[in-house]
């Protein structure tokens, strides 16, 4: 891992009229890193998400995405979708796979969302997008087929088991080709095994495809297992960053949120 920095938060402050929901937050993820953001439920961990995806627009501070292929992007004020073309995708908290779709097709839109053809081109078919439409169908086989889905490519969604869902979830962003995925909880209401196969496809994700993850997840076998560093948010500051090992250790953590009972709670 090198120390070159992929994304830097500096001093973000984020409200929503009286609520503080991110309160002079900085951090600091390096270029492929597995790097977890941890914390008790309302700590702010999703508000961060969606302030680094262009969701949120904070009142202070500064986000900066450093591309390999582009010049360092400012986030605030850009649109997500702009942000995501230039590399930086995620998933959600609650699923938001189509579910009347089949794998193949959900798969299929992480492709078309960044070819530009959209679904609304994709559904249409002029000649213009034959030629992207077969592109996206080549990427959708080639992430399911990473995911362990290729099988289940024409099961609709609907029909899959959760822990397949959620990875079918990380499929569809990994189809956007990106630099870094944010994966909001991707192991929540999974049981053991699956917590499992999560584990070893995230791992997969950086060592195998070079994507940087940026993790926040309450189960803690998982996130100590796959992190290589962490920050813990309380009440909307850090209060924390470390090794896995150095964050166990911390007293702040462990009185926060370590000491409680936060195992398979979703907020
Ligand atoms: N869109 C919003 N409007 C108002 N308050 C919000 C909004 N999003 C988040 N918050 C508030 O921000 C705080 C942090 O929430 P969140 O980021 O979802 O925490 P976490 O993901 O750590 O559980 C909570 O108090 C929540 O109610
Ligand atoms: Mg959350």
């Amino acid at each position: 891992m090198s120390n070159d920095l992929l994304i830097t938060v500096e001093n973000v402050t984020l409200r929503f009229g009286g609520v503080v929901s991110l309160r002079d937050v900085s951090l600091e993820m390096r270029r492929g890193e597995i790097l977890a953001v941890i914390g008790p439920n309302g700590a702010g961990k999703t508000s961060l998400f969606n302030s680094v995806t262009g969701v949120y627009q904070p009142q202070e501070g500064k986000i900066t995405f450093s591309s390999q292929k582009a010049p360092p992007l400012s986030v605030i004020g850009k649109k997500t979708h702009r942000i995501a073309r230039a590399g930086v995708t995620r998933t959600f908290q609650a699923s938001r796979l189509f579910s009347a779709l089949t794998v193949f097709e959900n798969a299929k839109i992480g492709a078309e969302d960044h070819s530009g053809i959209g679904v609304v081109g994709a559904l249409v078919k002029g000649p213009r997008t034959r030629r992207g439409e077969k592109e996206s169908d080549r990427v959708a086989s080639e992430v399911l087929k990473f995911v362990g889905l290729f099988p289940e490519a024409h099961t609709i969604a609907s029909q899959l088991s959760y822990g397949a869902r959620r990875r079918l979830e990380i499929a569809r962003a990994l189809a956007t080709d990106p630099e870094v995925i944010l994966l909001d909880e991707p192991a929540a209401g999974t049981n053991p095994s699956e917590k499992l196969e999560l584990t070893t496809l995230i791992r997969r994700v950086r060592d195998e495809r070079g994507v940087s993850v940026l993790l926040i997840e309450h189960d803690m076998r998982l996130v100590m297992a796959l992190a290589e560093r962490l920050y813990v948010l309380n009440f909307g500051s850090v209060i924390a960053e470390g090794t896995p090992e150095e964050i166990r250790a911390n007293q702040d953590v462990v009185d926060a949120y370590l000491g409680t009972t936060h195992d398979e709670t979703s907020a």
